[in-house]
């Protein structure tokens, strides 16, 4: 009865709040169940230069935030992207199949070519059918994910219905799952930009930030000279940590009551009471990622286990494909 999701992150970089607000809690909170597939997708890190060693640490640091965060292994797969091949295939021939002139509108290819469109991979143009043949292979129901990435869900509605049209039924179309709240949380140190893996040292929180570095990254947060706690979205900096806060604090307060709550306090005493609900918050997923740590030989094998359940699924989507086309 369930619905079927999958999603996915890059292992490119730790993992921060923003990361756990906008994609993975809604997982764990509306699609863990037994027909959900989460990626840990290596094959779109490398649209990037990145380096062996710790590009291997992080999908499997990521596998470890996956679970921490909740996510069931005894109901959801876990795998990496390049554990199963017909990925790769599959977004090969969807590269065929998709117009340069949809692949170049791409704004998260815009973004990321912008200054340097020649030195840019071949791959960070293709980035956006690779995304595709991971949905499509497995003929899910939809994709939950952040709003950055509504666009590529779009493109991958286009490419299923293209292929459709023009060889037969082989997939079924998904739906772009995008949940308002928590959709984005932004930089501490400059809150009308997107929170980022990339950005200064007080951008972010991470998700394994220690107390005492949570602490001294909210404190610092940019803020207006103002003293009054309203959800005012023009007020950015005191709006991004009161958004913090609420999806933090437990008992799921409504605005009014926060707002309330901190009548009268003050920035200060908002900056103190978020970084108590964020550590609260996070160490729960902190302990059980070092627990998790003690044994890596466990996780290998929850991303072999994810891997073997669902190749089958792969493998009949990608041979189904190939016998429209007519190749092989
Ligand atoms: N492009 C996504 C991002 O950067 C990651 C991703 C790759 C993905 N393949 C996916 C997300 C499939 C959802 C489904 O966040």
């Amino acid at each position: 009865m369930g619905k079927s999701a999958f999603s996915g992150i890059q292992p490119s970089g730790d993992m921060h709040i923003g990361n756990y607000l906008g994609a993975i809690r809604n997982w764990v909170v509306d699609y863990n169940t037994d027909e959900s597939i989460y990626c840990i997708v290596d094959l779109h890190a490398i649209t990037v230069p990145q380096d062996p060693e710790l590009l291997r640490n992080r999908i499997r640091s990521l596998t470890k935030i996956y679970i921490s965060c909740g996510l069931d292994i005894n109901k959801v797969a876990i795998f990496v992207q390049s554990h199963i091949k017909e990925h790769a295939e599959l977004g090969w021939i969807f590269q065929c199949l998709t117009p340069l002139g949809w692949a170049s509108r791409m704004t998260q290819y815009k973004e990321k070519s912008a200054d340097k469109k020649e030195q840019s991979s071949v791959g960070l143009l293709a980035y956006p059918m690779l995304m595709a043949a991971d949905i499509l292979l497995y003929q899910v129901d939809g994709v939950p994910v952040g709003d950055d990435q509504k666009q590529h869900v779009e493109l991958t509605r286009d490419i299923a219905q293209k292929f459709n049209r023009e060889y037969g039924e082989a997939f079924k179309v998904p739906e772009p799952w995008i949940r308002d709240s928590g959709a984005r949380v932004m930089a501490l140190d400059e809150p009308t930009k997107k929170m980022s893996k990339s950005g200064g040292p007080n951008n972010a929180i991470m998700l394994l930030d220690s107390p005492a570095v949570i602490k001294s990254k909210i404190m610092k947060a940019t803020t207006d000279s103002g003293r009054e706690i309203k959800f005012n979205p023009e007020q950015a900096g005191l709006y991004n940590l009161l958004t913090i806060y609420e999806l933090f604090a437990p008992g799921n307060p409504t605005r009014p009551e926060i707002e309330e709550q901190f009548a009268g306090q003050g920035y200060g005493g908002l900056k103190k009471a978020t970084v108590e609900v964020v550590v609260e918050g996070l160490r729960p997923i902190q302990e059980k990622y070092a627990e998790l740590s003690k044994d890596e030989g466990y996780v290998e094998q929850i991303l072999k286990d994810g891997a073997d359940k669902i190749r089958p699924i792969a493998a009949k989507t990608l041979s189904e494909v190939k016998q429209r086309m007519g190749i092989g």
